[in-house]
């Protein structure tokens, strides 16, 4: 793999990650009523802000990039809450903390924890505070400001003065004075109002014409692309998951667990169980995009609900595609709710398509859902989830696997 490749690669990884954050926060926006107003695509946008302002501010190489990281996922702290945790003093200050708090085990090497903690400070708040955070602090109250709507020649103005009004109060000097810099260009303002901000981002840190950026490819790829943080993200984003439904609490944990208790007993070798626990912590990634109030609803879901349900798994799919996992990893994750006859979803796979992994991640979810508590029924026993199974082999999962499952699982 060349360097620009795998710097790419890094990108798209944790640009799909932040990406997921997004989407809870569109879940944020419709319990407001806010039809997607504001929280849509936040992470993306402070993230492309954010490395604008620190280029002019000077940073460049992996600075940049760790900038660009903390921007991303800033309000990594704020799943299942982003409305609430942004109102009031007290909670803008927990979401800062659990962020730096969840920061410190995914990259525990480096001074990221810092700026999460300090992404809501203000000069008022008189501390010594990172550069980042500075940043991040301004970029992310622009983009509140900013809201969806196209904006007008005037509109621009009216945000430059508001800034320029709070200088040194809601925003620092440094900071205030690249912003205004960058507001002169009329590029930035028609980047804000597109859909992609990824390739823009990426096209300039690839061509940082001073070549520091370069000579830190190695050490960006081994960051964000290796296997340890790989696992850290994926291990996290199964806690954010879960967390979100008090139903929930340890569904995608267990669902990988079981995974690789049946790929041992098909006697996978250890790259594969691998790939098959990070397809297993992942597989729910799009219940962040499901509302909360859905995924606790003691009744029957409406039929609307169902279908809200249901996009999930096309989101687990597009955001592994885009993090650019292995085809393994995307597809064992993302066709969980397929079945053998083709009634399953969102892709209507059947058994032609459906591979082993596949077939063994649907029995894990289902086996694992079946043995826990849900808003409308208590958890059922192991033994019984596994005749539940059984009455169903065949037409949504797969016979001889559910022979290794009794094995393997009782
Ligand atoms: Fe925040
Ligand atoms: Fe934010
Ligand atoms: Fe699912």
């Amino acid at each position: 793999m060349d360097r620009v490749e795998t710097v790419e690669k890094a990108l798209r990884r944790i640009w799909s990650f932040s990406k997921a954050l997004d989407l809870a926060l569109i879940d944020e926006e419709v319990k407001k009523g806010l039809e997607l107003e504001v929280g849509y695509r936040h992470g993306e946008r402070v993230g492309y802000m954010a490395v604008r302002l620190g280029y002019i501010l000077g940073l460049r190489g992996k600075d940049l990039i760790f900038l660009l990281v903390a921007a991303l996922l800033h309000d990594i702290g704020a799943v299942g809450g982003f409305a609430d945790y942004h109102g009031k003093p007290e909670l803008m200050e927990y979401h800062s903390e659990l962020g730096a708090e969840i920061f410190e085990k995914i990259f525990p090497h480096e001074g990221f924890a810092e700026v999460l903690r300090n992404h809501h400070k203000t000069p008022a708040d008189g501390l010594d505070i990172s550069l980042e955070a500075k940043i991040i602090s301004l970029a992310d109250k622009v983009d509140i400001i900013m809201g969806r709507n196209p904006i007008s020649k005037e509109e621009r103005a009216g945000i430059c003065r508001e800034i320029r009004l709070a200088d040194g109060i809601e925003y620092y000097p440094e900071v205030t004075g690249a912003f205004l810099q960058l507001a002169e260009e009329e590029a930035f303002w028609l980047y804000m109002k597109e859909d992609d901000l990824l390739e823009p981002t990426a096209f300039m840190l690839l061509s940082d014409s001073n070549g520091q950026f370069y000579s830190d490819y190695r050490y960006v790829a081994e960051l964000m692309y290796s296997d340890a943080i790989t696992d850290k993200l994926a291990e996290t984003f199964a806690f954010l998951i879960d967390q979100k439904s008090s139903y929930t609490g340890k569904h995608s944990r267990t669902v990988a667990e079981n995974a690789c208790l049946l790929a041992e007993g098909l006697g996978w070798d250890a790259e594969k169980c691998r790939e098959i626990k990070l397809a297993g912590l992942l597989h729910d990634l799009g219940k962040l995009a499901v509302p909360k109030k859905i995924l606790d609803k003691p009744e029957p879901l409406g039929e609307e609900e169902f279908q809200i349900v249901k996009i999930h798994t096309f989101h687990t799919y597009n955001l592994l595609s885009m993090a650019r996992f292995s085809k393994n990893i995307v597809e064992w994750a993302s066709y969980h709710h397929e079945r053998l006859d083709g009634t399953g979803y969102p892709f209507r796979k059947s058994a032609n398509t459906l591979s082993t992994g596949a077939r063994l991640m649907a029995i894990a979810d289902i086996f694992t859902a079946l043995t826990e508590d849900r808003p409308y029924r208590r958890a059922i026993s192991r033994e019984r989830a596994m005749v539940i199974l059984e009455k169903n082999a065949g037409t949504w999962v797969d016979r001889e696997l559910l022979e290794v499952a009794r094995r393997k699982l009782l």
